[in-house]
């Protein structure tokens, strides 16, 4: 199977080289959102910086920590023009560090996840950084050490925190541990995001929101303001869109959270199509599928 891949992989390389080119070039949108109007003034001018999907393959890869930093540093100078200080940025990483064993390639080793962790470690531009898990870091085999990677990088893993006024909430990966989405949990973070003015859920994966049993979730925070940050689809990565929902492989329930906002409720939903590509195939074409790292500031109404 794995010469397969190879074989497959090396045919698209050389019909697609502008995929390839699309994949390298990493946009930094920004995005303006507006609190509700009781929420705490410290919280305005929030920036968030999201980075995700980054699977990190090796040196060689196209994609590579070299060419992901140079985007953050872009994304950075953006607001260094919008003059948002060091002590009001956050960044988030939302998980797929790197990838796991595919019945195309074997998982990736870590060496370009530790030149990337590497540079995040030794750069001072943010006030928290905060980690959830993927479904590949959930299933790579040296899962333990991409968590050390990730807590040397100074990222925390995100559980439950608050910072400038502002609830931050981290929920397991929904395609891996689906059964940690239990009761319990749920009740907590419904909870959580209803005893505040305003919350903000780092999740992997955004299926969860639309396919919890009987909408749980959604049903009960119809009324409150929350934003969701989430990767795990890659905008279909090769985004065709009479095609998407059969292009969109890594998604359980065919979910139409593929790429860019939704609203749900008095909430909104952003999926990112994230930085990087799956080993075997490169390629980005499609606007759905831009690679990107966004930034998210909050503003007071
Ligand atoms: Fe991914």
């Amino acid at each position: 199977m794995r010469v397969l891949g190879s074989l497959l992989r090396g045919c698209i390389n050389f019909l697609s080289p502008q995929g390839i080119e699309n994949a390298c070039d990493i946009q930094t949108p920004v995005h303006e959102i507006i609190l509700p109007e009781n929420a705490p003034e410290q919280a305005h001018n929030l920036a968030i910086v999201q980075i995700t999907d980054t699977h990190l393959h090796d040196e060689d890869h196209v994609v590579n920590s070299g060419l992901i930093f140079d985007a953050l540093s872009k994304a950075e100078k953006q607001l260094n023009v919008q003059n948002i200080p060091t002590e009001k940025r956050v960044l988030v990483f939302t998980g797929d560090l790197v990838s796991a064993q595919t019945q195309f390639a074997k998982a990736s080793v870590l060496s370009d996840a530790e030149a990337f962790c590497d540079q995040l470690r030794q750069h001072p531009g943010f006030a928290r950084k905060w980690y959830v898990l993927g479904n590949h870091d959930e299933m790579h085999p040296q899962i333990e050490d991409i968590k050390a990677l990730l807590q040397q990088a100074g990222f925390e893993r995100l559980r439950h925190d608050s910072f400038c006024g502002v609830d931050f909430s981290g929920t397991p990966d929904y395609w891996e541990t689906a059964e940690a989405f239990d009761d319990v949990f749920l009740d907590d973070l419904i909870h959580r995001v209803q005893q505040n003015i305003f919350t903000v859920i780092l999740s992997h994966n955004p299926d969860w929101v639309d396919h919890q049993e009987g909408h749980k979730f959604l049903e009960e925070i119809r009324e409150k303001a929350f934003l969701v940050l989430a990767g795990h689809t890659h905008g279909c990565q090769i985004d065709i869109p009479l095609l998407r929902k059969f292009i969109l492989w890594n998604s359980k329930f065919k979910s139409e959270l593929i790429s860019g906002f939704y609203e749900r409720g008095n909430g909104q939903v952003y999926v990112s199509p994230g930085v990087g590509v799956q080993h075997q195939l490169p390629h980005r074409y499609g606007k759905k599928a831009i690679p990107e790292i966004p930034t998210f500031i909050l503003k007071s109404s």
